[in-house]
């Protein structure tokens, strides 16, 4: 998603000023949140955070189960228009992300999958460094819609970073060869799934986010000023904060045609 990079003035902040149903829908669930926590409870012991041991779930699976999670699928969305006033704790936003980082799958349970997150004054100086680096290369007259990007990022609360471990693909491929040129594409669809589950969870809790791509312009910078590993590649920013303003408009193309199934 490079072309992002370059093409960031075409998404308009002002498409983000419009509600839809889908929007007002999705603040309902959000602000009583209870489909989720009646799902936790009734499916699930407590999760035994930061533990090295994966927690279990026993009980058996009921036909209702999936609507809580498709509603909260539903109700992930883009906000670009962010605050500094997150709707839950810091403590609680590394809590998502450290139990979605765990739980994320990856291919041979290799877990390659690697994550920062930088808050306040750390958030500030990522989207100065892109702002440097941008400044040097976009056209003069695409600046002010970019620099307005830029500072819109700036306005939010958080990012999260997104790796992957190359070292781990590397290993991968070394010891399962005849699968060598499928662990980079494995690793990169692992790391979206860690950013979706990331994604979802913080719209849970009523954060806003919207996901970036501003790698591999800030790589360097990012690695130096944070300690990154060099074998750490470096594939999303997912920025967060309190919600400013609303989820734009989406369209839907017709699910009949995306969608076949045989023999149901
Ligand atoms: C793989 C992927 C890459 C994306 N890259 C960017 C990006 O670089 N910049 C951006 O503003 N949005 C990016 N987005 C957000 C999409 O534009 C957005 O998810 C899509 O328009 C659907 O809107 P929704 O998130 O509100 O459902 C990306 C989304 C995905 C899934």
């Amino acid at each position: 998603m490079r072309p992002h990079i370059v093409t960031s003035a075409v998404f308009s902040l002002s498409r983000l000023t419009s509600t839809s149903a889908t929007t007002r829908a999705t603040k309902a669930l959000i602000t009583s949140n209870l489909p989720l926590k009646a799902f936790t409870v009734a499916t699930c012991p407590p999760l035994r955070l930061f533990s090295s041991t994966a927690s279990q779930c026993t009980s058996k699976p009921s036909t209702t189960m999936a609507t809580p999670i498709l509603d909260l699928v539903k109700s992930r969305r883009t906000y670009y228009v962010l605050n500094k006033e997150l709707p839950i704790s810091k403590d609680r936003v590394q809590e998502i992300v450290k139990e979605s980082l765990l739980h994320t799958p990856s291919s041979f349970n290799s877990q390659s999958n690697r994550i920062v997150v930088l808050f306040g004054a750390e958030h500030d100086k990522l989207w100065g460094i892109a702002t440097d680096i941008l400044k040097a290369i976009v056209p003069e007259d695409a600046w002010e819609h970019t620099a307005q990007r830029m500072n819109g990022f700036k306005a939010a609360a958080g990012t999260v970073l997104f790796f992957e471990d190359q070292k781990v693909v590397d290993t991968m491929q070394e010891k399962f060869a005849l699968y060598a040129d499928k662990f980079p594409i494995w690793a990169q669809q692992s790391d979206a799934m860690a950013q979706y589950v990331v994604w979802t969870a913080l719209t849970a809790e009523g954060v806003g986010a919207n996901l970036q791509h501003y790698n591999p312009l800030v790589d360097a910078k990012v690695a130096s000023e944070w300690g990154i590993p060099d074998n750490w590649k470096l594939n999303a920013q997912l920025v967060f904060g309190g919600r400013s303003g609303e989820a734009g408009p989406k369209d839907f193309q017709p699910i009949e045609e995306r969608y076949k199934v045989f023999g149901a």
